[in-house]
């Protein structure tokens, strides 16, 4: 892989992902990975990522100059550049100029800039500067305020640039990581959906062996990926498994049942277990104590189901070993799982996994970005009505509801959100938004008339955002013609509902979703 070596930026996932975008396999590692570690995994290149700290400042992350000795390909970007500056014997100073935003940049040669316009707008972000490039390094771009804005020495096969490549801000930056990695490091870009799916299956097939797995499907791209996946490798040794927890999404049942049946041809067995999933949630307000709850009434549903998975002709003994889910990078990052992050949720199918979990896991989307398994699906002749699909959250309407759920409350919102989608469609915003929950204010009310009369119902939220990767989100700017539409209907047609308020926050400081 090309490891991004994470100084504490929030860019280190992006950076990965711009990686991969240039076809090229990438993983995030922390900054404090022990240069032996990072050489045992025999990186292809190493790219060291921005951080929000300075050189100087007691407890930045340091650079080993180790790295260097290994002789793989380097690629610094912001504080990365200047501590790869720092660590080869050249000078980084407080140049006094602070750059933030968009800078133009000058380019005078060199191979990462070259074919592209001579003045590019760039986005810097930083105090400190590098004033002179180490030895054998050609200096390729300033910037107002960085004398030295981006070196390479194509030689050692080391470069880096003052500014943020992975940024769209940065028009270029896509193809200056593109010609780091393939034109200095002499990395082919094979990382390809093609790739991708086969390589998996093979992994699948290593894991299962002659095994048999059942696959949860939520209705949402990445279990239907994941089961397309598994079933190319093992075939009808896989058994997918829908669980019905009572908190789904008005006609989604349905949908499931017949497009991914239709798609693929897998045996599906429809488990319903809301009875039990509202008994357990039942008196319970806590978002994580709903997210673990969820997460270990589905193990239960797959658990119960194996006997009709296995059917009657089963021998005595024989089981189901494994379990398939569609985990993405961003779930495993979220939920704590990558190293050195903090849990911001569980994620219904990581952190809320019981202890005492009976089946192995497969997760062949455990290292993907979204786009990646939209393109896996594609590779392997998913429609695009399931590809397509704008992603739902395991846990359901159990996490929109804010308070306890109930089926009353349930149902109200299940009906406020079949409007809303129903506008969002028909308006033909849909490619426009990455989703557009919306959220039931349960324990919250507010006065309001209708018809002459005094009402106290509660809140609707919408949230429609904007997204590459659901690591990082906008909110929508929803044309008001259709906010209006949303919200009149929803008045007029949900009678407990008598107001409807818009979410205007991004992510971060807000989560997409409100639980
Ligand atoms: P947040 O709320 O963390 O959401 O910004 C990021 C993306 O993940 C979805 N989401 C989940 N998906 N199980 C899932 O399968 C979960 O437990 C879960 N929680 C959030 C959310 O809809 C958004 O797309």
């Amino acid at each position: 892989p090309v490891l991004v070596v994470d100084f504490g930026a929030q860019y280190a996932q992006l950076i990965a992902r711009r990686v991969r975008e240039a076809n090229v396999y990438s993983e995030v590692v922390p900054h404090t990975t022990a240069v032996e570690e990072i050489a045992a995994k025999n990186p292809l290149a190493v790219v060291l990522s921005g951080g929000p700290s300075s050189v100087y400042e007691d407890g930045a992350p340091r650079l080993d100059p180790k790295l260097f000795d290994l002789d793989v390909p380097v690629f610094g970007i912001c504080y990365g550049f200047q501590a790869m500056a720092q660590a080869l014997g050249g000078t980084v100073g407080h140049t006094g100029a602070r750059e933030y935003g968009r800078t133009d940049l000058q380019v005078s040669g060199g191979v990462l800039h070259d074919g592209l316009p001579a003045t590019q707008p760039v986005w810097m972000s930083h105090g400190d500067g590098v004033t002179a490039a180490p030895e054998g390094f050609e200096v390729t771009a300033t910037s107002a305020g960085a004398p030295v804005a981006a070196f390479e020495d194509r030689a050692r096969r080391l470069a880096g640039v003052q500014y943020h490549p992975e940024v769209l801000h940065s028009p270029y930056g896509q193809q200056v990581l593109s010609r780091f990695l393939h034109d200095i490091a002499g990395i082919p870009g094979s990382w390809t959906a093609a790739n991708i799916a086969e390589s998996l299956i093979e992994q699948v097939r290593a894991q299962v062996g002659d095994g048999r797995a059942i696959c949860g499907l939520s209705g949402g791209v990445d279990s239907a990926v994941a089961a397309a996946l598994v079933q190319r490798a093992i075939g009808d040794r896989l058994t997918c498994v829908f669980v019905d927890h009572g908190l789904m999404r008005e006609g989604e049942r349905q949908q499931v049942e017949k497009d991914f049946v239709a798609a693929t041809g897998a045996r599906l067995v429809t488990v319903d277990a809301s009875e039990t999933f509202l008994r357990e949630l039942s008196g319970v307000t806590d978002p994580e104590t709903k997210r673990k709850i969820i997460g270990r009434e589905f193990i239960r549903s797959f658990e119960g189901a194996v006997a009709e998975v296995l059917g009657e002709g089963a021998e005595k003994g024989e089981t189901v070993e494994f379990l398939v889910q569609g985990t993405l990078y961003p779930d495993v990052v979220e939920s704590g799982g990558g190293s050195g992050t903090a849990n911001i949720k569980s994620h219904h199918n990581v952190g809320g996994l019981p202890e005492d979990l009976q089946f192995s896991l497969v997760e062949p989307l455990r290292l993907l970005f979204k786009d990646e398994v939209r393109a896996v699906g594609r590779q392997l002749g998913l429609p695009e009505e399931i590809v397509g699909r704008q992603p739902f959250p395991g846990p359901g309407l159990g996490i929109r509801i804010i308070g306890e759920v109930t089926r009353e409350r349930l149902e109200i919102l299940r009906r406020a959100d079949s409007i809303a989608r129903e506008e969002l469609t028909s308006a033909g915003l849909d490619g426009q938004i990455w989703q557009c929950p919306v959220v039931l204010l349960a324990d919250v009310r507010s006065v309001g008339v209708q018809g002459d009369g005094r009402t106290y119902g509660h809140p609707i939220v919408l949230r429609p955002v904007s997204s590459e990767d659901a690591m990082t989100a906008d909110w929508t700017r929803l044309p008001y013609e259709t906010l209006e539409r949303i919200s009149t209907r929803i008045t007029n047609e949900v009678a407990e509902v008598n107001r409807v308020v818009l979410d205007v926050t991004s992510k971060p400081p807000g989560t997409i979703e409100w639980e």
